[in-house]
């Protein structure tokens, strides 16, 4: 026998790891598991089965919780909250570093339980999940320590719920515990019904680790627990990771609660390999894409997209690949691929893979003999398949590939940005120049270049679209789980005083005035409305002071498609955004005294003079601001970096309160244009004559047409259609409380960024309140681009 044929005719052998201790730690609890709270497991009653995917068998019995067990485990929190919140940032520090030190003591238990009870081979568990899990608590230790200088201006929320998937259950507890502890938020959380015991396991050796009783709690239990802890009012916020359906049902849920909210959702990442890629490179980057944990990864780059030179030889690679991929038990440590976490979710990807082959796919499956017992599924490539095939748009969630071709770079941009989805992006190119032009056309929040499935505690993840919002890890990340002290003094508004006022028209035998009644402004120009009605508008007295336009569904319409046309403001440079700011206080200070008297007659003379001033100022700011809120530079532990970009949102439909109606029209739009988004603005609807001849001002100011829109009316009416609008992409809501209830529970369609006051009212005068950053954050959503280099 030759030296070659040895090498063709090896293979592995079985290498399993032990799982002996994992068994003991079982056996030392029964095997069944109450809920712990205030620092102890409760007594189980009524309970549920978790099983081994790779066999079947029973691992344990865990509690099923029922809203009287999440009731006491957020008493627990709350009772825990004020000591915690107060301890000294180096105490709370020391607590995270204890936790990252007691998980990297205890690294090889998590690794064998959570693929026990998971599926994934222990080689991801024990390479990456339980390594980056103690990361992120020694990232956040930083953050304990730091916050009380670098986050001064914040206090933390308060309990706070939080709700994980089955997929990375010790590494997405980390994500969601580490943040909200070091922040001086106390937790409840829910482990998903699949996957319980690492959430168990961790709670236990926390304690152990000197946690204090009730800082963490964990009730474990399905989506009924869940939605019990969606629903408690002792609740401060919810960080939820899972599907999209049910993220939507919390995003309703928590509508008009007051709660925060943070979903981290599905996605159908796309795989963007260029004709001038290492081909071999990027072979190895679709394994790591879509066979790492079998698939079940929410930025699986599960769309794969090769230029079309390319595609015969690279799937030629890829098939070839394919066949030499081992899936085995998940304790074998020389697998690539375990098991699928559970009866239900095999045959939910059996399914989509039929009907993909019903709508004319080819499938290519590895040719791999898969073990007799346990859930699995070979690692599959799917051809043949059209952008709106249902495999080319569902989140599959499985090791399933599906695979279609471009020309050019911007049919790829347009190919991958063609889902509702919009989580992660990996694009292949030696091409540096190519690739950094590529990256931020895409419409996600990771790209990876040359690499995928790269993570960091200090680098953001979360999604655009419908992958949900908020960012985890990083600084944004940080912020989260955070209010800012200057809000924490708003207090409700008073009532709207409108109806005391009745219509008093100002008639004479003098020449009537000139009409000049208000109209909308859409798409750069002064339009009609569409129904050809306007209301009157009164002076606090009861007089009329003029009319506007009474703007209707169409109006919305018309004013959002001209917003979404004017894509080139997302483009524009910062410094040429900063000009017209400035441009529109220049112009705005030539008319002073005219806003003034306008204001005057609005709302009484006390502040007029000086909220003229102040919306001038306000411009100036954001002048300034505009080429200054940028983003970071991550230099994360690999050879490369991240850079985090703020991006524009796109299409923001902005709802103005009453009060200040020049100055809080300026300060919501403002912030919002610097940063490059287009808005569709709907005036303070008692006072939105001042709102309508500021358009006069933006009219002289080289505004391009179509980025600010401003149409007049109901603001009830109107801010419906703008809620329930898939084309806006983001909502600030400021005035009555209801309308914050609104605008949250109606933006789930296209799962919009809201920003709503709940009826607080803020000081417009107040800087601290109203200006820079505490608005900047929600103008943006920051995209981390990763960089790796070297050769
Ligand atoms: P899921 O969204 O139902 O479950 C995620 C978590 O939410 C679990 O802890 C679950 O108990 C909880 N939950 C379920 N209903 C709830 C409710 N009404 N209120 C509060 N909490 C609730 O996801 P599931 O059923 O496990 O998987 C279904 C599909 O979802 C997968 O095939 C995949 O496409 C997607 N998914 C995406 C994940 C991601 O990381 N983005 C993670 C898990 C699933």
């Amino acid at each position: 026998m030759t030296v070659a044929d040895y090498f063709d005719t090896m293979d592995y052998g079985p290498a399993p790891e032990s799982d002996a201790e994992a068994r003991a730690w079982l056996k030392s609890h029964n095997s069944r598991f109450g809920h712990f709270i205030a620092g102890a497991f409760t007594r189980p009653s009524k309970v549920f089965e978790t099983r081994e995917p790779a066999t079947g068998e029973l691992l344990a019995h865990v509690a099923d919780g029922r809203a009287t067990d999440i009731d006491a485990a957020v008493k627990a929190a709350a009772a825990a909250f004020p000591k915690w919140s107060k301890l000294s940032a180096y105490a709370r520090a020391r607590h995270l570093y204890a936790l990252a030190r007691m998980v990297q003591r205890h690294a090889r238990l998590f690794a064998v339980i959570e693929s026990l009870d998971n599926g994934k081979p222990i080689r991801e568990t024990r390479d990456l999940d339980v390594p980056l899990a103690a990361r992120h608590f020694y990232h956040h230790a930083g953050w304990a320590q730091l916050g009380s200088r670098e986050l001064a201006d914040h206090v933390p929320l308060g309990v706070v719920g939080q709700i994980i998937p089955w997929n990375f259950p010790l590494l997405m507890l980390a994500w969601k515990v580490a943040p909200a502890l070091a922040c001086g938020n106390t937790v409840v959380l829910k482990p998903a019904e699949y996957t319980p015991l690492s959430a168990l396991l961790f709670a236990e050796l926390a304690a152990r680790a000197g946690l204090p009783p009730g800082v963490l709690n964990i009730v474990t239990g399905a989506g009924e627990t869940g939605a019990a802890l969606v629903a408690h009012a002792g609740v401060a916020k919810i960080a939820f990771t899972g599907s999209t359906e049910v993220g939507r049902r919390i995003r309703t849920q928590t509508a008009g609660s007051g709660k925060s909210l943070t979903l981290e959702l599905g996605g159908k990442s796309p795989f963007i390999v260029f004709d001038d890629a290492d081909l071999d490179g990027a072979v190895e980057g679709v394994v790591d894409a879509i066979w790492l944990n079998q698939g079940q990864v929410c930025c699986a780059g599960s769309r794969l997209l090769v230029q079309e030179g390319v595609a015969p030889e690279f799937l030629r690679r890829l098939k070839r690949r394919m066949a030499k991929l081992r899936l085995g038990h998940p304790l074998d440590k020389a697998i690539d691929m375990g098991a699928i976490v559970d009866p239900v979710q095999l045959a939910r990807i059996s399914s989509l893979v039929d009907q993909g082959v019903a709508e004319g796919a080819e499938k290519f499956q590895s040719p791999l003999d898969l073990p007799a017992r346990g859930c699995y599924f070979p690692p599959t490539l799917l051809t043949n398949v059209e952008p709106a095939s249902t495999v080319a748009a569902e989140e599959i969630f499985g090791p399933v590939l599906v695979a279609m071709t471009f020309r050019t770079p911007d049919e790829a941009a347009a190919l991958a940005n063609n889902s509702r989805y919009g989580l992660a992006a990996s694009v292949w190119s030696e091409t540096i120049g190519l690739a950094l032009d590529v990256a931020p056309k895409l419409h996600c929040g990771v790209v990876w270049v040359n690499a995928s499935n790269l993570f960091d505690a200090s680098v953001g993840f979360g999604g655009y679209r419908e992958s949900g919002f908020g960012r985890e890890g990083g600084r944004e990340g940080i912020l989260e789980y955070l209010k800012p002290k200057a809000w924490a003094s708003r207090r409700p508004r008073p009532t709207n005083k409108k109806s005391a006022a009745v219509a008093r028209p100002a008639a004479s035998f003098a020449d009537p005035a000139l009409d000049r009644t208000a109209k909308l402004f859409i798409g750069g120009k002064q339009a009609r409305p569409d129904g050809n009605y306007s209301r009157p508008i009164l002076d606090p007295k009861g007089k009329i002071v003029g009319e506007v336009g009474e703007g209707n569904r169409k109006d919305i319409r018309n004013a959002v498609a001209a917003a979404r046309g004017a894509d080139s403001w997302a483009r524009a440079t910062a410094h040429s955004r900063a000009q017209i700011l400035y441009y529109l206080a220049e112009n705005l200070s030539a008319r002073e005294k005219e806003f003034e008297s306008r204001i005057k007659a609005l709302t009484g003379p006390s502040q007029a003079q000086r909220e003229v001033q102040k919306a001038i100022e306000r411009l100036f700011s954001y002048g300034a601001w505009a080429d200054k809120y940028e983003g970071t530079v991550h230099v994360p532990p690999l050879r490369g970096v991240a850079l985090a970009m703020h991006e524009p949102i796109g299409v923001a439909g902005v709802v103005c309160p009453d009060e200040a109606p020049l100055l809080g029209f300026v300060s919501l739009v403002a912030p919002l244009i610097a940063m490059g988004n287009r808005v569709v603005v709907i005036p303070s609807e008692r006072a939105p004559l001042a709102a309508t001849d500021f358009y006069q001002v933006i009219e002289t100011s080289d505004v391009p047409a179509g980025v600010v829109n401003v149409v007049t009316g109901s603001t009830a009416t109107l801010l419906k259609t703008l809620a329930e609008h898939d084309d806006v992409d983001s909502l600030w809501v400021f005035g009555e409380k209801i309308h914050s209830a609104t605008a949250e529970k109606l933006s789930i369609g296209n799962l919009k960024r809201t920003l709503v006051d709940h009826g607080l009212a803020t000081d417009w005068y107040d800087d601290r309140q109203s200006e820079g950053p505490i608005l900047l954050r929600h103008a943006v959503q920051v995209k981390n681009v990763w960089i790796p280099y070297g050769e």
